[in-house]
């Protein structure tokens, strides 16, 4: 399903690269993961710090709820060739592969985030690259996962396979709402976007929500995954981050497409 992001032809791996019959190549690095991004001087998706905060955080299993209910999403749906649209440091994809056994292909813009993913889980396959050019063939994919990511929705179409769907996760209104509560005197509830698609139906969606203990030391972190730590009064950030613990809930919302 892999094709050269140059000419467009089949992509094969081999030991230590990726080549298409033109004789393209394209290394794999020692980690394990490979560039095929052709444009790397102008996008660079998430940067070290929201990396590294985002992989302490999810390792220690705050959202594994939240990945055991893909992978029962998943098992209703043929699932052999599975891309992670956003990947970030293969939290999900490389828990769904352990459960689900089949290898998956992970794109993200972020070398940081996809070095991790690459790291952690050798049966995958992870690729630096937008996943608004994804280097894969037309019609060839059976599930997309899109996970707090952007939605790439014409080029999820051109990929997925006619009976094929995308599982998309957003936070839901109240997700991380006692977290706000301590760094907004009034806090406001997320917004839903409106994903409607002129290629993509919503067949279905779920929610899952539950509640998170967070001692002192994961507090910061969970607050350098979210855009608060960036766009809040830094006292109101190190008031939040003084708290001894903090009870906070996770609330997500999944959808399902499929092509229209
Ligand atoms: C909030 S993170 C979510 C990562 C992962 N799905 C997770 O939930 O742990 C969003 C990710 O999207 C990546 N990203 C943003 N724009 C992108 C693009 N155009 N192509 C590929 N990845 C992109 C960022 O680098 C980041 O890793
Ligand atoms: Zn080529």
């Amino acid at each position: 399903m892999l094709i050269c992001p140059v000419c467009k032809k089949e992509l094969v791996k081999e030991e230590r690269k990726y080549v298409c019959t033109s004789n393209h190549n394209f290394d794999i690095a020692k980690q394990g993961y490979c560039n095929l991004f052709l444009k790397s001087s102008q996008q660079s998706g998430d940067n070290k710090e929201m990396v590294d905060a985002r992989n302490l955080f999810l390792k220690k299993g705050y959202y594994e709820p939240l990945a055991k209910k893909l992978v029962e999403v998943m098992k209703k749906y043929s699932h052999h060739k599975v891309v992670d649209a956003g990947c970030g440091e293969g939290y999900y994809t490389n828990y769904i592969q352990r459960e689900l056994g089949n290898e998956f292909c992970g794109f993200d813009l972020s070398k940081d985030a996809i070095k991790i993913a690459a790291r952690n889980n050798k049966e995958n396959r992870y690729f630096i690259n937008s996943i608004f050019e994804l280097p894969i063939a037309d019609h060839s994919v059976d599930i997309i996962l899109n996970i707090f990511a952007p939605f790439a929705q014409e080029e999820f179409h051109r990929i997925l396979q006619q009976n094929g769907i995308v599982i998309k996760v957003d936070p839901n209104i109240k997700h991380l709402i006692q977290l706000k509560e301590e760094l907004y005197e009034t806090s406001y509830d997320n917004e839903i976007l409106d994903l409607e698609s002129n290629c993509l139906s919503l067949i279905d969606y779920e929610v899952i929500e539950f509640d998170m203990q967070l001692p002192h030391e994961d507090i910061r972190n969970l607050l350098k995954m979210t855009p608060y730590y960036y766009k809040s009064k830094k006292d109101s950030i190190e008031r939040l981050c003084a708290l001894d613990s903090l009870i906070c809930n996770a609330s997500f919302i999944i959808y399902i497409y499929k092509v229209k």
